[in-house]
C-alpha cells in the first residue's frame, strides 16, 4: 500500500474546466475511538496512534451547492447551515479548516459553498459530531475534485478524504475508511501514519463480526470543556511521555485481541483507554472533570452485572460524560434484562459489522 506524502495531495496543474454549478449530498459517519488519541504536535498531527470503529448509524448529512465565482478570493467564501439556521460558532471552525485545506483544494476558492448540514443524534455531547461534520465537508470536497480531475488515481484520493478531514478535527480522519480505522504511525500496523487513518489491516476474528455500540444519553448539555483546549494541554503534561508508551502497547494488544478474538483482553484494554482518558483529564493543568455522577453509577452496574454474568459488556467515553457500551449482539437480550434501568434509558444503537 502506497503511503503519501503532503506534497502529492498538492494538485500539480490547474483543472481543465470549472462547472457553472455544482451540488453534491453526501453522510458520514461518527466514529468511537478504542485507543484514543488526546494530545497533538503540529499541524493536527496525533501524540499517538489511535483505532477506532464507524459508528454508521450516528451520521451527518450534509447538502453542499456551489457557484462559479467571477472573482477569486483569498478565502473560501461560503455560507454553512446547520439544521437550516446559521450557526456562528460551527462557521468559525468551518473557516479555520478552509484556511488550513485551501493549499491542497485550491479549487474551492473558485466556487461560492452554500452547505446545508444536520446530524440524527444530538451535537457536543461527547459524541464526535464534529468527526462526521468535517469527514461529510471533506468527502464533498474530494467528489468536486474527482469532478475536476477525472483521471485522479482513486487510492490517492480516498486518503485525501482522510488527510483533509483530520485537519478538521483530527478524530475526523477516522470517519471517511472502513469500519476500524488507525490514524497515526505505530510499529506494528502497516500503511500506518500521521498524516491520514488507513483501513485496519488485518483480519479481524469472526468474534467481533456483530456486535453493538451502545451509547447512554446521560448528559445532552454541551460539554464544558472543548477537546481542542484538551489537547493543548497534553504538551506540558507531566505523565505525556508515560501516556505515548502505554498508547502504543495498547494498541499492539488491542491489534492481536481483535485477531484473536479475545473479547476479555479487548475489554480490559478498552475500558483502561477510556478511563486513562478521563485520568488525562483529571490530571492537567488545569484539571478538569468531564464525567458526571451517572457516568460512574453506571460503570458500577457495569462491573457488577459483568462479574455476576461473565458477559463481556465493556464501557468506553468519549471527551464527555456519555457511556458507550460495547458487546457482542448475542449478549443483548441478557444484558436488557439484566441492566434493566437500560430498557428506559435515553439510548443511541449503533451495529457494527466487521
Ligand atoms: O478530534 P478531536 O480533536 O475532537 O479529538 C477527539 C478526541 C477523543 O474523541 C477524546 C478521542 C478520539 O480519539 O476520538
Amino acid at each position: 500500500m502506497p503511503v503519501y506524502n503532503e506534497k502529492d495531495f498538492i494538485p500539480k496543474q490547474a483543472p481543465g474546466r470549472f462547472p457553472a454549478t455544482w451540488e453534491f449530498q453526501t453522510q458520514a459517519p461518527s466514529n468511537i475511538a478504542i485507543i484514543k488519541y488526546w494530545g497533538k504536535k503540529g499541524m493536527q498531527l496525533p501524540m499517538n496512534a489511535s483505532l477506532s470503529f464507524l459508528l454508521p448509524q450516528s451520521l451527518t448529512t450534509t447538502k453542499a451547492s456551489a457557484r462559479l465565482s467571477d472573482k477569486i478570493s483569498d478565502k473560501v467564501k461560503f455560507t454553512f447551515l446547520f439544521d437550516g439556521k446559521e450557526n456562528a460558532s460551527f462557521s468559525k471552525k468551518i473557516a479555520v479548516f478552509f484556511e488550513r485545506i485551501v493549499h491542497y483544494v485550491p479549487y474551492v476558492k473558485r466556487y461560492e459553498w452554500t452547505f446545508e448540514s444536520e446530524n440524527n443524534f444530538p451535537h457536543s455531547a461527547g459524541i464526535a459530531s464534529s468527526a462526521s461534520g468535517f469527514a461529510a465537508l471533506s468527502k464533498i470536497l474530494i467528489r468536486l475534485e474527482r469532478t475536476l480531475y477525472p483521471e485522479a488515481d482513486e487510492i490517492l484520493l480516498y486518503h485525501k478524504t482522510s488527510f483533509l478531514a483530520r485537519l478538521g478535527s483530527g478524530s475526523a480522519s477516522r470517519s471517511v475508511t472502513g469500519t476500524v480505522a488507525v490514524w497515526g504511525t505505530h510499529p506494528g500496523i502497516p500503511g500506518s501514519n500521521d498524516l491520514y487513518a488507513i483501513d485496519y489491516p488485518f483480519e479481524i476474528h469472526r468474534e467481533f463480526r456483530r456486535m453493538t455500540d451502545l451509547i447512554l444519553l446521560l448528559e445532552k448539555e454541551k460539554k464544558e470543556v472543548s477537546s481542542t483546549t484538551g489537547h493543548g494541554l497534553i504538551d506540558k503534561h507531566p505523565f505525556k511521555h508515560p501516556r505515548i508508551d502505554q498508547a502504543r502497547n495498547n494498541l499492539s494488544r488491542l491489534s492481536e485481541a481483535l485477531q484473536q478474538g479475545d473479547w476479555d483482553s479487548f475489554g480490559q484494554i478498552t475500558e483502561n483507554e477510556a478511563l486513562t482518558l478521563h485520568a488525562m483529564m483529571m490530571t492537567s493543568n488545569p484539571y478538569f472533570i468531564l464525567m458526571q455522577p451517572e457516568t460512574l453509577r453506571w460503570i458500577s452496574l457495569i462491573w457488577d452485572f459483568r462479574n455476576k454474568t461473565g458477559i463481556p459488556v465493556y464501557f468506553t467515553l468519549d471527551a464527555g460524560a456519555n457511556l458507550h457500551l460495547i458487546y457482542p449482539d448475542v449478549y443483548e437480550q441478557k444484558i436488557l434484562s439484566g441492566l434493566d434501568e437500560l430498557t428506559q434509558a435515553e439510548k443511541i444503537i449503533n451495529r457494527i459489522r466487521l
